[in-house]
């Protein structure tokens, strides 16, 4: 029966999945021991995840696949990727192969400038503030010198404060917008350390103003925290070859740069279909953020932030034709980071960073750019040809094999017969049963 219980987190990781069968498994008692086939062997490997959150029961496993042939400003890359959907790093591969042929990728980082903000509120005389800030910047600034002293010392740090007025959207609020550089790391909790710094100096030193006595109103901190929407921190990835070298099959390639144009059109234009284009987009991107233990949760944020820049949600990536050239490209703000938090951590996402030749932050923005555009163009190149659930049901056959627990003979039989007929589920299904019953 469902309960609720105290003290949770004090019990040990047998005592709380006791407390789980009893309370929400009565009825499942494989679960117990779905739940410990998943631990570790290794008791050290064990213990490094289970203290990377509270509560920690198991492990849940996502396949660590690799897109080989990613050919990025003449480097070649094999992309990890960590996603659970069929036909992502095929479609990966697929697209590297493809550009690979056809002069690789290009990507360049625009800008690497990440924020945060100290939101407060001050209903007094909106000069006096100023000049209170005026004078205080100096002194924010010192407040954080011992925080920043190693982010310095390699050319990163707080590059500015601004006192910002946004009382024409919300009453008396005004914002102390912050901007960092944090070279290859992440750099949250740095950024989140110097806002809560900044807002103790801040409110300490209001509190000796003396024009802030003599009014009712003070300026006082609501809260600070880093900003995920990143527009100031950005990658773009390109490619581009002559139309005559995109025919596909019997399709010509001005035929099918035509219909690729007009696919990211329609994406630029129409909500519902941008919101699914740029999902194939991130497909990619958060494969590869996921494999190198950055935040995707962060990333997803700032970009479909990003997506609506222009007022309204649109695709993330660009196409043209000109001069019987054909033009694809991506632009995206990426905060990632290659030291500190899982990257220095997690065994896996270690590797993941060896494959790609232990990047910086800006090589990672790059390669992930990448690994978005590349998805994007395998998924419309699907689209306006054969459509896209030719290639996504070859890839999920297998699952649905596995879903019926066929055998090694019966997946090897049930293969060679796909390979020309239609995949659907009860095409599978009735393959099987029939097999089954001779
Ligand atoms: C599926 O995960 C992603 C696609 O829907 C993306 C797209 O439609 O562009 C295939």
């Amino acid at each position: 029966m469902c309960a609720k219980i105290s003290g949770f987190s004090k019990k040990s990781k047998n005592e709380k999945i006791e407390w789980l069968a009893t309370h929400y498994l009565e009825e499942h008692p494989d679960a117990i021991s779905i739940l410990k086939q998943y631990w570790n062997t290794n008791e050290g490997l064990q213990q490094l995840h289970d203290d990377f959150i509270e509560n920690t029961l198991t492990n849940y496993y996502l396949p660590f696949g690799i897109a080989p042939n990613f050919l990025i400003n003449d480097t070649l890359y094999a992309i990890p990727m960590v996603i659970e959907e069929s036909s992502v790093v095929a479609a990966a591969s697929n697209a590297a192969k493809f550009w690979l042929q056809r002069g690789g990728f290009n990507a360049e980082v625009i800008s690497t400038v990440k924020n945060g903000q100290i939101h407060m509120n001050y209903y007094g005389n909106a000069d006096e503030l100023q000049h209170f800030f005026q004078k205080v910047k100096p002194q924010l600034l010192d407040s954080v010198l011992e925080l920043q002293r190693n982010m310095k010392k390699r050319g990163g740090g707080v590059l500015d404060i601004e006192l910002i007025d946004s009382t024409e959207a919300l009453e008396g609020y005004y914002q102390l917008h912050c901007t960092f550089e944090t070279l290859d790391a992440m750099g949250a909790n740095f950024i989140n350390s110097c806002l809560e710094q900044f807002a103790q100096t801040f409110e300490a030193e209001a509190d000796r103003h003396g024009a802030f006595q003599e009014e009712t109103s003070f300026p006082k901190v609501v809260m600070s925290i880093l900003s995920n929407y990143v527009p100031e921190c950005t990658v773009k990835a390109s490619v581009s070859c002559p139309v005559s070298e995109l025919g596909q099959g019997d399709i010509e390639g001005d035929e099918f740069a035509e219909d690729f144009v007009r696919a990211v059109q329609i994406a630029k234009t129409e909500t519902r279909r941008a919101v699914t284009h740029n999902k194939g987009i991130m497909n990619g991107i958060d494969a590869v953020i996921v494999a190198t233990g950055n935040d995707f949760r962060a990333v997803e944020a700032g970009v479909h932030a990003y997506a609506s820049r222009n007022g309204h949600y649109e695709s993330l990536t660009t196409a043209s034709v000109k001069d019987g050239v054909f033009n694809f490209s991506i632009e995206v703000p990426l905060a990632l980071g290659t030291v500190g938090g899982l990257t220095s951590l997690h065994p896996m996402v270690k590797v993941a960073l060896q494959i790609l030749q232990n990047p910086s932050a800006k090589e990672l923005m790059k390669i992930v750019a990448v690994a978005g555009l590349a998805q994007n163009f395998a998924a419309l190149r699907s689209l306006v040809t054969t459509g896209i659930q030719k290639g996504h049901m070859k890839m999920h056959l297998m699952n649905i094999l596995n879903q019926m627990d066929a055998s090694t003979e019966e997946k090897e039989k049930a293969e060679k017969h796909f390979q020309d007929a239609v995949i659907s589920h009860s095409a599978v299904t009735d393959f099987i049963a029939n097999l089954r019953a001779d």
